[in-house]
């Protein structure tokens, strides 16, 4: 057996019973949608997250659509993002007809550069009759919180609307608050390969406020009013499956012990890794913890991650690059007509990066085993 990427299996020895549990429960209720797990989830997670309001979707996308929904924006609103992120960020902005302004990345966190994104603010204000800018959405890249002590006070002050992609980052905190409880609307996925992941797809939004609770709420089940077949507003599916709700709250139950485990395997790495010439491993800015999505390192160029990409695959250890196209270069968004060297830092890394096995039962021995392919 080789070293997995993620090791699902070896955590699901640690929650089978509680699984099986709660699937059972389920079966035997019968509720497969919106059943009382979900309340239950939202409860867990909005207490765990410090924010009144937690609101079970289908998707970490679904999350994020609800959410600029409830802002209502729409064809004519900018908003603004990262490039270095997963394509879900932006295409839920430009699926419902607003336009993604892509702002360039911190070179030492990866998320979204505050005086870019102050430039690009002012830009956007200054130069362009044909958008109007709404909001803004922050990406916590690997499981790292973006820099918020800079960026809320430039959305409020610029009237706009923060939503914090915390996909990847639950479980993280910024100067000890919980990601989801930070900027108007958090969104987290729980799709299996996240930090807290359920066996299929599965979201969440977190919001503070009793309005966008409500707006979230009918959202979620087709813009629904006081009963289900009264609709008052646009909405979609976005409902999450009990049996899916079941299983993160058996998860749930080791998750805290899991974010620390991920920790100390991230501690390792950093030991095991940082001596090595032309490797940058990862640093946490101050006052952030990580939920360590991924462990990401940067080679000293692109030739130099080919080969030490090469050494792995020989060693048949996986390793992954995310990403190697920033969303501004992608097809999908080519009507921004955005070209090589719009975002040099972003593109810089995205020519450098690689990601190594992460999950927190990954061993010492097997952390000594990749640093030594690295190293030799
Ligand atoms: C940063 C980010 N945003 C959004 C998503 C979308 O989540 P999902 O796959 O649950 O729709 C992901 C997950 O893949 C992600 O990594």
């Amino acid at each position: 057996m080789g070293i997995p990427f993620i090791d699902l299996k070896a955590q699901y020895r640690e929650v089978e019973t509680a699984v099986k549990k709660g699937i059972d429960g389920v079966l035997g209720h019968g509720a497969y949608v919106m059943g009382p797990e979900i309340a239950e989830l939202e409860d867990r997670l909005s207490d765990f997250s410090a924010v009144r309001h937690a609101v079970g979707c289908g998707s970490g996308t679904d999350a994020l659509i609800m959410a600029l929904m409830a802002f209502e924006v729409g064809p004519g609103d900018a908003v603004f993002t990262t490039p270095f992120t997963f394509m879900a960020t932006a295409e839920a902005i430009a699926l419902l007809g607003a336009t993604p302004v892509f702002v360039d990345v911190d070179p030492v966190t990866f998320n979204i550069d505050p005086d870019d994104l102050k430039r690009k603010i002012a830009d956007i204000k200054d130069n362009r009759t044909d958008l109007i800018p709404k909001g803004i959405i922050t990406v916590d890249l690997f499981g790292q919180p973006a820099d918020y002590d800079r960026i809320e006070p430039l959305a409020h002050n610029s009237g706009l609307f923060l939503i914090v992609d915390a996909a990847q980052s639950f479980g993280a905190t910024y100067k000890d608050k919980p990601v989801c409880s930070l900027g108007d609307v958090a969104c987290t996925s729980f799709f299996p390969a996240k930090p807290l992941g359920c066996y299929g797809d599965g979201g969440m939004v977190f919001a503070h406020n009793n309005e966008l609770h409500k707006l979230l709420v009918s959202i979620r089940v087709h813009g629904m009013g006081e009963d289900r077949y009264e609709n008052v507003r646009l909405g979609i599916n976005g409902r999450l499956d009990s049996i899916q709700a079941a299983i993160l709250l058996a998860k749930f139950e080791i998750f805290p012990d899991e974010i620390e485990k991920r920790q100390q395997v991230a501690d390792r790495y950093n030991d095991l890794l940082s001596g090595i010439d032309g490797l940058t491993t990862p640093a946490l800015a101050e006052g952030c913890t990580s939920a360590w999505a991924q462990y990401s390192l940067l080679a000293r160029d692109t030739e130099h991650r080919t080969e030490l990409m090469g050494k792995l695959k020989v060693a048949d250890i996986p390793a992954v690059i995310y990403y190697p196209k920033p969303l501004h270069l992608q097809k999908a968004y080519a009507n921004l007509e955005h070209s090589m060297g719009d975002f040099p830092v972003c593109e810089n890394i995205a020519g450098r990066i690689f990601s190594l096995p992460m999950h927190p039962y990954l061993g010492a021995e097997d952390q000594e085993t990749i640093a030594g392919v690295l190293e030799g």
